[in-house]
């Protein structure tokens, strides 16, 4: 089968795109032949080698983290799906490769694409929906009328937690060039504040939940919109501590995390707030909660630009740019 796959850490020039066998269905997978899947900063991250002190998988590293298609094939011990069942999932970390003709992932990852999605819109899904709903929810505990800022709201992981906590009931104000104002207003920001021109410190006050992408560049300015025992979720640069553990990083690397940890949460507390990084994982059952939303309306996706899978390279191209509205899909077919 086709996929896309580095060989050396590098750029998108090191992504090739060649034979590799068809995936085996292990006790407990499905396998999946992928109509699309959707580019996400850590695909690029991961090949560019800026990962390797958490996760290093041996080469050749197969791209892609996840997707949509139908389930061509069903491992020993799976009941609740059957062939023929049109799906979209996050794969684990350590087992990447969606970018693909086929793919096999744990049951448990997968769920059945909303109806009312094209294979493109469900493969824009998985891996920000799972980020935004678990940043947001678990880790911020946001409720119907909690005031939250978030940051780069135009991008893929942006314009999701808008029309979640939109449907949550939230209050929101997101940061974005001027010219992203009508979809960001449509998606149901309450505020739009033009990064390029305005300070959110000038412009917000109490509010109890921000969400970041950008990382600590925007931290200071991000606490002063905070209200006292407000609370900053990022799911940008280092993990915290105990994330770092489980993932058996080096002692040199928890060395580094726990300085840097400790000055993420001084700088929280000078501000009387709090600091909480999140490194998302999969989840099926999350991911049928998320279908949910978007069959009843409340979530639509937001696709920037698709790519044939031979082209791989210029969608991570497109991805580094940091300028994509929504996200950015390869597509099998
Ligand atoms: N920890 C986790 O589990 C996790 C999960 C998902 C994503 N992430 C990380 O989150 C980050 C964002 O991911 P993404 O997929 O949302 O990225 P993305 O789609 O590539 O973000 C691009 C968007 O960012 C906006 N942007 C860039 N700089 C900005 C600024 N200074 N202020 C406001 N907006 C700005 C751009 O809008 P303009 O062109 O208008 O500037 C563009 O629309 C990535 O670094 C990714 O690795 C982490």
């Amino acid at each position: 089968m086709k996929a896309a796959y580095i060989k050396a850490y590098g750029g998108p020039d090191k992504v090739e795109i060649g034979e590799q066998s068809k995936p085996e269905v292990r006790t407990g997978d499905v396998r999946i032949k992928m109509k699309a899947a959707s580019v996400n900063p850590i695909d690029w991250k991961t090949a560019n080698g800026d990962l390797k002190a958490l996760i290093k998988p041996p080469f050749p590293i197969m791209l892609g983290s996840d997707g949509a298609g139908i389930i061509e094939s069903i491992g020993e011990g799976v009941s609740n799906f059957k062939i023929g069942d049109e799906v979209f999932f996050r794969c684990h970390k350590m087992d990447t490769g969606t970018f693909a003709e086929y793919f096999s992932v744990p049951a448990e990852l997968v769920a059945l694409k909303p109806k009312n999605m094209s294979f493109i819109e469900a493969a824009s899904i998985p891996l920000i929906g799972l980020t935004v709903t678990q940043s947001l929810t678990e880790k911020a505990d946001m409720v119907s009328g909690s005031k939250v800022l978030i940051h780069a709201g135009a991008g893929g992981v942006g314009t999701f937690a808008i029309q979640y906590a939109k449907a949550c009931g939230a209050y929101i104000a997101t940061t974005a060039s001027k010219k992203r104002n009508a979809l960001l207003s449509e998606l149901g920001a309450n505020e739009i504040i033009d990064y390029h021109t305005q300070n959110i410190e000038d412009v917000l006050s109490d509010y109890d939940i921000v969400l970041d992408t950008l990382g600590p560049s925007v931290h200071t300015a991000s606490y002063k919109t905070l209200k006292k025992g407000g609370v900053l979720v990022t799911v940008l640069g280092i993990p915290d501590n105990e994330t770092i553990a489980e993932y058996g990083a080096n002692f040199m690397v928890k060395i580094v995390a726990r300085m840097h940890n400790k000055k993420m949460h001084k700088l929280a507390a000078k501000h009387g707030a709090l600091y909480k990084h999140h490194l998302m994982y999969a989840s099926g059952s999350q991911l049928a909660e998320i279908a949910k939303l978007i069959e009843a309306g409340k979530i639509k996706a937001i696709i920037d630009s698709t790519y044939p899978l031979d082209q791989v390279q210029a969608a991570f191209e497109r991805s580094m740019t940091g300028r994509a509205q929504g996200k950015i899909i390869i597509t099998m077919d």
